[in-house]
């Protein structure tokens, strides 16, 4: 075979590049829309449930009653952390970041799954269903944990969203709420070939297994041009208003200084991320019952100038900072939250990894130097 990578420049960000063939999901950049399995996003938010969705994306089908009362059975059946992992996530330090935490011990539930390095399709499946089931439990024992709480064990009597909510605090949440948060979790948990996407499937493609796939993944999903966005997003909305800036002006300053503004672009959309106006409702109505009206304010501000100045439009991580800070959430959070639901995406990613696999091995253009000799150390 020619040896294509020789003679080729490499493709900055590999933009453009297709790496698969999927039938998961469908996103349109220049219409601005997001299908799952043949299902609009809007459809989706208006009309599932996280466990439903996450059902559709694993088996390609909406289910039936009887197929999702069972899924949700599975999934809250789920729920409770081994006490090994407990102690691990109780000896993790306080100030540690939540997504670092969140990496940490998903590698660590790894170790103590039975099924631990069976990649076998069946397998697979089950350790899906319990990561999926684990991750919100994780992320609000760690929470408990840095505030000097204990964990609050998980109820199975309650839907995904609203017992996340629950183990956060231990009050049963407001409907409206859990709502919110279920629909969140819809909106995040798929998105084609996203980066952490990439990661976990460049992962599960060396026939390794889903643990060490999705923990590549929370990896990738944490940076900030990724799942970090939304609570650098917070970050920009407190600081303006903790220094009583104008918000047009705080945007232009950094546009100035060749700064990103977080939650806006977006590598495939060319219009509106059909996500953000969902949440943009979201920010709209929770803002206003907490009284906070001025972070969608303010929101609507950066908004505004950005369309202005650059002409670029937020992506799903920008009015989802407001959104979950209206609801109590923490900042650095947000981007567990973000895993909370991608793990859905990154798991059916990583069975169809395994359906069709070849190992995924780019190449480097080398444009170093060539022809040294090596010179002894006492002669450099
Ligand atoms: N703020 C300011 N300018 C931005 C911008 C942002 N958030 N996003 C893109 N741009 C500008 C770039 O400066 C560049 O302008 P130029 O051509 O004048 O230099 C142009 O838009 C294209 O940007 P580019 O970096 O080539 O796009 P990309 O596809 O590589 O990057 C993102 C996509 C998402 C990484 C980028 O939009 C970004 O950094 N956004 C902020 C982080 C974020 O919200 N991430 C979450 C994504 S869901």
């Amino acid at each position: 075979m020619a040896d294509i990578a020789a003679a080729k420049k490499p493709i900055a960000g590999l933009q453009g590049v297709v790496v698969a063939d999927s039938e998961i999901s469908y996103v349109d950049g220049q219409a601005g829309k997001l299908v799952y399995r043949g299902y609009s996003i809007e459809d989706l938010a208006a009309n599932s449930t996280f466990e439903e969705t996450t059902k559709l994306l694993l088996d390609g089908a909406l289910p039936s009653r009887s197929e999702l009362d069972q899924f949700e059975a599975e999934l809250s059946g789920a729920r409770v952390l081994d006490s090994e992992i407990i102690d691990l996530i109780r000896a993790y330090p306080t100030d540690a970041q939540p997504m670092a935490v969140l990496r940490t011990a998903v590698s660590a539930l790894g170790l103590f799954d039975p099924d631990s390095e069976d990649i076998g399709p069946d397998a697979t499946r089950r350790k899906a269903i319990r990561l999926v089931a684990k991750f919100p439990v994780i992320v609000a024992a760690f929470e408990r944990h840095r505030n000097g709480h204990d964990p609050i064990d998980p109820r199975d009597d309650l839907a995904h969203a609203a017992n996340f909510l629950y183990m956060l605090t231990g009050s049963d949440p407001d409907p409206e709420d859990a709502r919110v948060m279920d629909v969140c979790l819809i909106l995040h948990a798929e998105h084609g070939m996203n980066a952490s996407t990439f990661s976990a499937r460049v992962t599960a493609a060396t026939l390794s297994d889903i643990h060490s796939a999705v923990t590549s993944a929370i990896g990738t999903l944490k940076g900030a041009l990724h799942g970090g966005a939304n609570q650098e997003v917070m970050k920009m909305l407190l600081e303006i208003d903790q220094r009583g800036i104008e918000p047009a002006d705080f945007v232009r300053a950094m546009l100035d200084r060749k700064e990103r503004v977080m939650g806006f672009g977006h590598r495939v959309y060319k219009t509106m991320d059909p996500r953000a106006p969902i949440l943009r409702r979201f920010s709209r109505d929770l803002t206003a019952r907490a009284g906070q009206q001025k972070w969608f304010t303010i929101s609507e501000q950066i908004l505004e100038t950005m369309a202005a100045e650059k002409g670029i439009d937020p992506n799903v991580d920008f009015f989802s900072a407001s959104t979950y800070h209206a609801l109590g959430i923490p900042a650095d959070l947000f981007t567990p939250i973000f895993a909370i639901s991608r793990v859905s995406g990154w798991s059916t990613h990583v069975e169809a990894q395994y359906r069709h696999n070849r190992l995924i091995r780019p190449r480097a253009n080398y444009v170093g130097p060539r022809d040294l000799t090596y010179v002894p150390i006492e002669k450099r």
